[in-house]
């Protein structure tokens, strides 16, 4: 049966407009770039799915609220806009504003590493997490289901935790040595792959049994409880807003990245359910980290555009529809046959390069050979994450192999057509058959933080 689209739930009335280049042009690029297109220029880039992070398109009614912003250092009313729009969505009174989520991260982190060495337990940290977990002297574990690991077979919870694996890794270290426990909803680095309520609920209950505590990582927490819905038993009659409340009601706090379900260019959130006094420590060190408490490095009319978006992110129509989008390019990529994490998650398609590419060794970097060959192909920016991501081994020096090496194709909200995401899928489906004679890469400059986002390679001789 053809896959059903779900229309726009929008109509456009302000556009950008995109450039398209010659091969030539795209060969020069990415020369320049040092075969990395997070080096890119944006205007060289046609269609770009390098991050759905603040990328999305806000509604007239966010821009309208812009108009609204009360630009004062203290007590902004577009800050208590804010706190109602996180009581009435999530249902946390307490609410930090912060630049984005890292912000977020690096005010509450500390305040839960109590000593160095200590563990945080995730299903799969995101990079700037795990980061932000270093920094403040704590060890970041992934103890996600196997499941995630088989990009072929199908499943409907491919975020999950593996519940065994969590008791057993508190069982061996002892709770002492467990700082607390953070549920990424969705979870980004698997594929943007959900986290079934029941999981949720089987965290709390391990944590409770040994006294931890627990935390979510939001950024994506709508198109969770949109899959939720649509997937678990119990929950197709429930409200997005009431199965996001029950969601919450496990944790404690949250850290979110309000630049992607809360659909705004740049901003960030800490919310906590009750705990005062790590509220009370947290706003304490948003000061000199982020900002004062009530702005937290955002203007006022930043913190009304996020207050609003908070609220449609959550919007049963739309979310179908965003959904809807990504499972389509996934469908397509399917029928053309390239290997994807199946089913497709919530923000993006990740498509498979060892399957594609196997003849290419981690260390030369498949993913990255086929973002790089996307981007000449048609000019669509992805994002590998892989060993190109991974790094080395802190104490060896070692390049580390990734258990996955994936292509990102991450969709920025209510931004790009269907149209779009045929386009990237020919263009995929037409590197299919020279993929054998793909080159690797190899570095020329390699920094020794983050290498990610700066480093220069060329291709293999
Ligand atoms: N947590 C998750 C799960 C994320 O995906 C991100 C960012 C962050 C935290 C950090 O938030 O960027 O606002 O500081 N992810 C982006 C991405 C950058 O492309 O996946 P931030």
């Amino acid at each position: 049966m053809a896959f059903k689209r779900k229309p726009e739930p929008f109509k456009i009335k302000m556009v950008e407009p995109l450039k398209t280049t010659t091969r030539e042009h795209r060969e020069r690029a990415l020369k320049e770039a040092g075969y990395n297109p997070f080096l890119l220029k944006s205007e060289d880039v046609y269609i770009d799915l390098l991050t759905d992070s603040g990328t999305g398109a806000m509604s007239d009614y966010q821009w309208a609220g812009l108009m609204l912003g009360d630009e004062a250092y203290a007590g902004s009313r577009n800050y208590y806009n804010l706190v109602d729009a996180v009581k009435e969505i999530i249902g946390y009174p307490y609410v930090i504003p912060t630049h984005q989520g890292r912000g977020a991260e690096q005010v509450l982190f500390p305040s839960l590493i109590k000593k160095k060495g200590q563990y945080v337990l995730g299903n799969m940290h995101f990079d700037t997490t795990k980061a932000h977990i270093e920094l403040s002297g704590g060890r970041a574990v992934n103890l996600i289901t196997d499941k995630a690991f088989n990009t072929e077979e199908y499943y409907d919870w491919k975020g999950n935790f593996d519940l065994d694996k969590l008791e057993d890794f508190i069982k061996k270290h002892g709770r002492d040595e467990i700082a607390f426990i953070l549920i990424t909803v969705t979870c980004n680095s698997s594929g943007g792959q959900p986290v079934s309520m029941e999981n949720i609920r089987g965290v709390r209950e391990i944590a409770d049994r040994y006294g931890i505590r627990v935390f979510m990582d939001a950024a994506r927490f709508a198109e969770n409880a949109y899959f939720i819905k649509k997937r678990e038993k119990g929950y197709e009659d429930k409200s997005i807003v009431e199965i996001v409340h029950e969601m919450f009601s496990y944790t404690e706090g949250f850290t979110m990245s309000a630049k992607k379900d809360a659909i705004v260019n740049i901003g960030g959130i800490l919310g906590i359910k009750e705990d005062v006094e790590l509220f009370n420590e947290c706003r304490a060190r948003t000061v000199p980290m982020e900002g004062f408490i009530t702005y937290g490095g955002l203007a006022g009319r930043d913190m009304e555009a996020l207050a609003r978006g908070l609220r449609e992110g959550v919007d049963f129509e739309y979310l179908d529809y965003r959904i809807s989008q990504v499972e389509y390019l996934g469908e397509r990529l399917r029928e053309g046959g390239i290997p994807i994490q199946y089913p497709t998650g919530g923000h993006a398609v990740f498509v498979d390069a060892k399957k594609l590419l196997p003849h290419i060794p981690y260390y030369q970097f498949p993913a990255q050979v086929l973002v790089n060959e996307l981007y000449l192909e048609s000019g669509i920016r992805a994002v590998e994450i892989g060993s190109f991501l991974l790094g080395r081994d802190p104490e060896t020096g070692e390049q580390l192999e990734s258990p996955l090496e994936l292509v990102r194709l991450t969709i920025p909200r209510r931004v790009y057509t269907n149209d779009h995401m045929d386009v990237v899928a020919d263009a995929f489906i037409s590197i299919k058959d020279r993929a054998p004679y793909l080159k690797g890469l190899e570095f020329v400059y390699e920094p020794k933080v983050l290498r990610h986002f700066t480093a220069r390679l060329r291709p293999v001789e």
